[in-house]
């Protein structure tokens, strides 16, 4: 493919760009009284509230036509139909049969994949009803209480995420724990409290041999069986993996493993077996409403116009951004803290996808490509990181997200929790000119000096984009949709700067590298193998150790 910076679009782009920089939304909002109907979709109650954007109906268009000319529906719809777009591996990307709702069938290699989603769909309920019922017993005939999921990366982010924002809907008597860090603190902590025979262990790993997994599984194999035996391995442990054979190895026999496939991406396996906390602690009745309410969004997403498309809008909003105005950041600021995993999840998705620097011919780009994705719940980060966002010299694009019910309606809080998201979208937007400042601070009755000086420390250049996303309620609808906005968001994005999403090659020397050094931890003699530095923290460790 032709380098998109000799296309067409993008050299429009470049020349509107010029124009844009030099236009306030102030202004643009005082010309336009119609601007949020312009620049606002809705996919049933879910609304995307784009106005506050640096851009025109023409920036739209012209960001839209780089989207055509970037070749991008015929890519969504090989994506759809099971074509080996993950071109470095090889493989499909079909998380979107996943939660396919309807009776398409979709083909791979010649073959249905939709009859063996529903069969591990229908053993997913089977399942998930009997530990939830309490007829699943641990070894010695008691019911779980405690589901934990053994997973890094995708195969905990999803799961974590989601439990954390639909928590609502959980029961009390059975609570998901997430261990991913191979650092022994993690599990340590994690197993203080529980009781072994009602604590049952999802192992979940799609390639069975991720490093971190395998301690972590082994260290809490080795906490149950001492105190319940071997044997109890079978009521215990249930694997989610695509590889069943070297889950059988672990000692996780076929009838507990749950199954998923090389089409599914890590970061996009929440959908898949991986859910299976997801679907215990909720029940699969909800599990399914997520899966229902990402459909609903891969349908926008598969038929929706452009123009009114919400993921090829956020998407091209992001380039506009990245592209033109230099902004290599992008924050997620949910005002709801059931969704405080929400950013965590985003930064795999967005920067594991996008973070490459070659085509998918591998030709090295020239241009950013994903950005680096931040983000805390709000009110909390307006008392840490905002500062820079109003003020500082990054332009930082912004998501804020919100569901206008809360789950704990009590007092004001939640009145008091959307007026901070209003206006936070309201000031980076308006910012405050030096005449607002001065008008601020006489109105306080500070003399003439005093202004002046502190004046240009309380100047808001305003300006700064944002988005905003209003759901009714954060339910497991609702949350489904979300998820699948930013994915496909990110795909968008992926096409246009035609690189591979799917892989994730960079973080594979770091491993490789980790499993040198690992053996030569274990004894006293310096190591001299590296560059000086690595050299020099090994052998400090060795000392510090040693002491
Ligand atoms: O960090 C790389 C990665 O491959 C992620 O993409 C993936 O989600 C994670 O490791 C875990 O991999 P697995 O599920 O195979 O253990």
């Amino acid at each position: 493919m032709a380098s998109i910076k000799d296309s067409n679009a993008w050299k429009v782009l470049e020349k509107h760009h010029a124009v844009m920089a030099g236009l306030s939304m102030r202004d643009l909002f005082s010309e336009d009284g119609n601007r949020f109907e312009e620049f606002s979709l809705t996919l049933d109650d879910m609304l995307l509230d784009y106005s506050k954007n640096r851009i025109t109906g023409e920036t739209m268009r012209l960001l839209l036509d780089l989207v055509r000319e970037r070749g991008f529906e015929a890519r969504r719809d090989e994506m759809f139909s099971g074509k080996k777009i993950n071109v470095t591996e090889n493989r499909a990307v079909l998380h979107v049969a996943l939660r396919n709702r309807s009776s398409r069938k979709i083909i791979l290699d010649g073959q249905d994949v939709m009859p063996m989603v529903r069969d591990v769909l229908a053993r997913m309920r089977r399942f998930s009803d009997k530990v939830r019922d309490g007829s699943w017993t641990g070894a010695t005939g008691k019911a779980v209480t405690d589901v934990v999921n053994i997973g890094i990366g995708g195969s905990c982010l999803g799961p974590m995420m989601a439990c954390e924002a639909l928590k609502p809907y959980q029961r009390p008597d059975l609570r998901p724990h997430f261990v991913s860090n191979v650092d022994g603190s993690e599990i340590t902590e994690t197993l203080k409290g529980l009781d072994p025979e009602t604590t049952l262990f999802l192992v979940a790993s799609k390639t069975f041999s991720t490093l971190e997994t395998r301690v972590n599984a082994e260290t809490a194999r080795a906490w149950l069986t001492d105190k319940l035996g071997v044997d109890a391995v079978p009521k215990h442990f249930a694997a989610l993996s695509a590889n069943a054979e070297a889950a059988a190895g672990f000692g996780i026999g076929l009838k507990n493993v749950f199954e998923f496939w090389d089409w599914v991406g890590g970061r996009f396996s929440l959908w898949s077996a991986v859910g299976l906390a997801i679907a215990i602690v909720l029940g699969m009745d909800r599990f399914e409403d997520l899966l229902e309410g990402a459909f609903e969004m891969d349908e926008h997403f598969r038929t929706t116009p452009l123009e009114e498309n919400m993921p090829v809008v956020m998407a091209v909003l992001g380039i506009w951004y990245i592209n033109f105005f230099d902004a290599e950041d992008h924050a997620i600021l949910p005002y709801d803290r059931y969704l405080s995993r929400l950013p965590a999840y985003l930064e795999q998705a967005e920067m594991e996808s996008n973070g490459k620097s070659v085509t998918r011919d591998g030709e090295p780009v020239d241009y950013i490509t994903a950005p680096v994705v931040f983000g805390e719940a709000g009110t909390n980060g307006q008392h840490s990181f905002y500062q820079l966002i109003h003020q500082g010299r990054h332009l930082v694009p912004a998501d804020f997200i919100a569901p206008v019910l809360s789950h704990n309606p009590i007092g004001d809080h939640h009145r008091i929790l959307l007026s901070n998201f209003f206006a936070q979208t309201e000031a980076l937007m308006r910012g405050r000119s030096p005449e607002e400042v001065r008008a601020h601070l006489s109105g306080k009755g500070m003399d003439e000096d005093t202004i002046e000086r502190l004046l240009p420390h309380q100047v808001f250049e305003g300006n700064r984009p944002t988005n905003s996303i209003l759901v009714r309620r954060l339910d497991p609808r609702t949350l489904g949709r979300l998820i699948a906005l930013y994915e496909h968001k990110v795909f968008v994005q992926g096409v246009v700067w035609d690189i591979n999403s799917f892989d994730q090659w960079g973080v594979e020397l770091g491993k490789q590298l980790a499993e040198r050094i690992l053996p030569e931890l274990g004894g006293d003699e310096p190591v001299s193998g590296h560059d000086g530095s690595t050299n020099g923290l090994i052998n400090h460790f060795k000392k510090l150790r040693a002491g």
